[in-house]
C-alpha cells in the first residue's frame, strides 16, 4: 500500500516530467533547423548556390528573395553636391545606391566603364569565384584587366562567400580582410561565432584603397578603424587617390565603411553583430532559419528589432527616421560647405600672384573636410549604425570646409 507522502512524491515526479517533456518539445520545435547536422555532401569549392540549395532549400528560397530588391537609384538625385565633390574621379560619373546581393555581377557589368579603371580588383566583392582565382594568379590578379577576370565569373555573391561547405560554419574567404586582421596581430582562426556574424560582412562592407604600384586592395586599418585614424594613415603615406580638376586638391576616396562605422556604436558595444539586425531568425513553416535576404531591417522590424526592444514598431521606425533625417541635414550643410571650398579654390587657382602657401593650406583643409563628409555619405544606413560618430564626422567636415574657404580667400588677398 502506498502511503500519503509517497503519493505526493510520485505526483511531483509526474508533474516535473510533464513540464520537462513539454519544455524539451517546445525548445526543439523552435530550434529544429538550427540543430540539423551538416549534410557534408557539398563539394569543397562549390560556387553555385542552387547546388547548396538542394541540401538547404529554405535558405536557398530566402536567398532567392534578394531578387526582389531591385531598386538602386543614383546617389546624385538626393545629394547633387556629390557630383562636384567627385569631379575628375570615376565616382563623379555614376554612383548608385546598393541593391540585393544577387545583382552584383549584373550591376558591375552595366556600370559606366570609367568606374572600372582599377581593373580586376573591382570584381573582388562580387562573386564567390574570386578567392579561387586569387589563389590561382597570386598577386598578378591585381595587375589583370577588369574583363580578364570578369569574363570568368558566373555567379553573384553566394553561399561559398561566407560558409565552409563541409561544416557549414562561417568562414572568411577574402584575402584583403584576412591580411588586414593579420597585420593587427589577430589570430584569424580564433574568432567567436558572434564576431564572425559581423566579420563575414566585413569582407566587403568596408573601406579600402588600391596600393600604388601593386594595385592591391588594402584596408587602411593599421592605425585604427575610425575616420580620423584612417585619415592619419593616408596622410602619413601622403596617399592621393586623384586630383580634383577645379580645386587642385589631392583627395582621398572613402568606400562604404559600414563595419568600421559600426565599431563603438551603442549596438556594437552592447554585443550585437550585423547579422542580428540584417539576418534575423524567421519562421519558415515550423522551423526558424537566419534570414538570407540582406535588406533594410525596416522591412521586418518585428524580427530585426522587437526581439530586444519593447518599444513598438512605430517608435523604432520613428527613431530611425529621426536619426537619418538629422544626419541628412548635416550632410547637406557639409556638402554645401565643401562645394563652396571647391569654388573658392578654383577662383584662387586662377588668380595671378596668389599666395601659394595659403592656397596649399586651403587644399589641405579641403582634403580633410571632404574625407570626413565622404566617410558618412558612402556609409550605408544613413547614420543609424553609429549616430554620434556620424554627426561627429559631419561637424568636422563643416569646420574643415569653412577653414578651407577662409584660407582660399586669404590666398587671393595678399
Ligand atoms: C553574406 C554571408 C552569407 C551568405 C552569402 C550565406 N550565408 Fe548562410 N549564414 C550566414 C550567417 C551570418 C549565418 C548565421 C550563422 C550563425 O549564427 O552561426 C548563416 C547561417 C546559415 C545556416 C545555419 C542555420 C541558420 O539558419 O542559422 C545555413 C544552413 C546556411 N546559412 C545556409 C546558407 C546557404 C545555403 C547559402 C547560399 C544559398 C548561404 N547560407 C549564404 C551568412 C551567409
Ligand atoms: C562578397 C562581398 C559581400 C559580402 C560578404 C557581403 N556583402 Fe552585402 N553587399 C555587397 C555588395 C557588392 C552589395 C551591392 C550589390 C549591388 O548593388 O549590386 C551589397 C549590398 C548589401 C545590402 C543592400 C541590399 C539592398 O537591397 O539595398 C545589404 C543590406 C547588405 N549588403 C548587407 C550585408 C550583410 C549584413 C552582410 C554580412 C552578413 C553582407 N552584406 C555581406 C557585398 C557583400
Ligand atoms: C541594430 C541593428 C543594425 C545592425 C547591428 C546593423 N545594421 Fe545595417 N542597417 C540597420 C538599419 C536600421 C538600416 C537603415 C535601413 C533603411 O534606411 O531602410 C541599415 C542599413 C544598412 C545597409 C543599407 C541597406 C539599405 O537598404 O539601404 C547596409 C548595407 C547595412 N546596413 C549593412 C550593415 C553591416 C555590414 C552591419 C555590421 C557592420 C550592420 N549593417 C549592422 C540596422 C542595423
Ligand atoms: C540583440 C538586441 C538588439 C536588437 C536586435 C536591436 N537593438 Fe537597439 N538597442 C539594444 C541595446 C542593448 C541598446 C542600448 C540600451 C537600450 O537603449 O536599451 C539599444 C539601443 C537602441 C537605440 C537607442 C540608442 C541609439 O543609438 O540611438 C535605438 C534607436 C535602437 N536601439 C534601435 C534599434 C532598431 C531600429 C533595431 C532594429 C533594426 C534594433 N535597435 C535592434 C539592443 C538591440
Amino acid at each position: 500500500m502506498v502511503t500519503r507522502p509517497h503519493k505526493v512524491v510520485i505526483l511531483s515526479v509526474v508533474v516535473v516530467m510533464i513540464v520537462l517533456g513539454a519544455g524539451i518539445y517546445f525548445f526543439s520545435a523552435h530550434n529544429q533547423d538550427l540543430q540539423e547536422p551538416p549534410l557534408g555532401e557539398i563539394a569543397a569549392g562549390e560556387v553555385d548556390p542552387a547546388v547548396w540549395g538542394k541540401y538547404y532549400p529554405r535558405h536557398y528560397d530566402s536567398y532567392q528573395e534578394n531578387f526582389q530588391d531591385k531598386e538602386h537609384p543614383s546617389h546624385f538625385e538626393t545629394r547633387p553636391y556629390m557630383k562636384t565633390m567627385y569631379a575628375g574621379g570615376g565616382f563623379g560619373v555614376e554612383f548608385n545606391e546598393p541593391r540585393g546581393h544577387v545583382y552584383t555581377l549584373e550591376d558591375i557589368r552595366n556600370i559606366d566603364p570609367a568606374r572600372r579603371k582599377a581593373g580586376a580588383a573591382c570584381n573582388t566583392c562580387k562573386s564567390p569565384e574570386i578567392p579561387a582565382l586569387m589563389d590561382q594568379y597570386g598577386d598578378k590578379y591585381y595587375q589583370m584587366t577588369f574583363e580578364e577576370i570578369n569574363d570568368k565569373l558566373e555567379h553573384p555573391i553566394a553561399c561559398l562567400d561566407c560558409h565552409d561547405p563541409k561544416t557549414m560554419d562561417l568562414k572568411l574567404t577574402r584575402k584583403p580582410l584576412l591580411e588586414a586582421l593579420q597585420r593587427q596581430g589577430q589570430d584569424t582562426g580564433k574568432f567567436t561565432r558572434q564576431e564572425l556574424r559581423s566579420l563575414v560582412c566585413a569582407q566587403c562592407h568596408v573601406n579600402y584603397y588600391f596600393e600604388p604600384g601593386t594595385k592591391k586592395i588594402v584596408f587602411p586599418w593599421d592605425q585604427g578603424l575610425d575616420a580620423g585614424q584612417m585619415l592619419k594613415y593616408f596622410d602619413d603615406l601622403q596617399f592621393v587617390e586623384w586630383n580634383h580638376p577645379l580645386a587642385g586638391t589631392g583627395l582621398l576616396k572613402a568606400r562604404h565603411p559600414d563595419y568600421e562605422m559600426f565599431q563603438g556604436s551603442t549596438h556594437q558595444t552592447a554585443g550585437l553583430a550585423c547579422a542580428d539586425c540584417h539576418m534575423p531568425y524567421t519562421r519558415v513553416g515550423n522551423v526558424k532559419i537566419s534570414s538570407h535576404r540582406w535588406t533594410s531591417p525596416l522591412n521586418n522590424i518585428e524580427q530585426s528589432c522587437t526581439v530586444c526592444h519593447r518599444e513598438g514598431v512605430d517608435w523604432l521606425q520613428e527613431r530611425v527616421q529621426t536619426i537619418q533625417s538629422q544626419t541628412k541635414q548635416l550632410e547637406d550643410l557639409a556638402g554645401q560647405a565643401v562645394v563652396e571650398a571647391i569654388n573658392e579654390l578654383a577662383a584662387a587657382q586662377e588668380t595671378p600672384g596668389v599666395d601659394e602657401k595659403l592656397l596649399q593650406e586651403a587644399r589641405e583643409m579641403h582634403r580633410k573636410g571632404q574625407w570626413y563628409l565622404d566617410y558618412v555619405l558612402v556609409n550605408n544606413g544613413g547614420g543609424f549604425h553609429n549616430p554620434t560618430a556620424s554627426l561627429n564626422c559631419l561637424g568636422q567636415a563643416i569646420d574643415y570646409a569653412h577653414r578651407s574657404v577662409e584660407l582660399a580667400r586669404a590666398s587671393r588677398n595678399t
